[in-house]
């Protein structure tokens, strides 16, 4: 009986640890990408024939809805010009800049982009980005 709950705890404490090594193991391969890895991902999701547009990115990146007095576009946060840090018009607190030209750190990491694409689009654009919207947003970025 003994021998029999020791065994059980071996094999659970064995099946976790193997279960956390490739939970580790995928979320550091999901994270890690290239802006022009990002935007295809987008792409594909977005569904057959669509073609990331940087005119498009662009006009989302400026146009003013009126969901958010405080946060009216992508620009109350994130300035008029990409290559500039901005500023978090409620928190005052620093943004990098959004271009990946200025700031190399730009969109290499899946969970970051998505986490804020969700958090900033819902409160400007009062709803989700969809991925086709994602991609263009990232094809105006990576011209900047
Ligand atoms: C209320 C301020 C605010 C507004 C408005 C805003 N953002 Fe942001 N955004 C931030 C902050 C803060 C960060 C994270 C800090 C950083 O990365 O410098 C961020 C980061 C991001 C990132 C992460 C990019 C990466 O991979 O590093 C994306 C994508 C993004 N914003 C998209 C948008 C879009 C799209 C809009 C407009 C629909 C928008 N944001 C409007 C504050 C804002």
């Amino acid at each position: 009986m003994k021998s029999a709950r020791c065994l059980i705890t071996t094999l659970i404490t064995t099946l976790s640890a193997a279960l956390s090594a490739a939970l580790i193991g995928y979320a550091g391969h999901a994270a890690a990408a290239s802006p022009s890895e990002l935007m295809a991902s987008y792409a594909t999701a977005a569904g057959p024939g669509f073609t990331p547009s940087a005119e498009r990115g662009r006009a989302l990146y400026s146009k003013k809805i009126s969901v958010s007095d405080t946060m009216p576009a992508c620009t109350a946060c994130h300035t008029d010009n990409p290559r500039q840090a901005g500023k978090h018009v409620v928190t005052g607190k620093a943004v990098q800049p959004m271009a990946p030209g200025a700031n190399p750190e730009r969109f290499t990491d899946s969970k970051k982009a998505e986490k804020w694409f969700r958090r900033n689009c819902s409160e400007v654009v009062g709803r989700e980005c969809t991925p086709g919207e994602k991609a263009d947003f990232i094809a105006y970025l990576s011209k900047e």
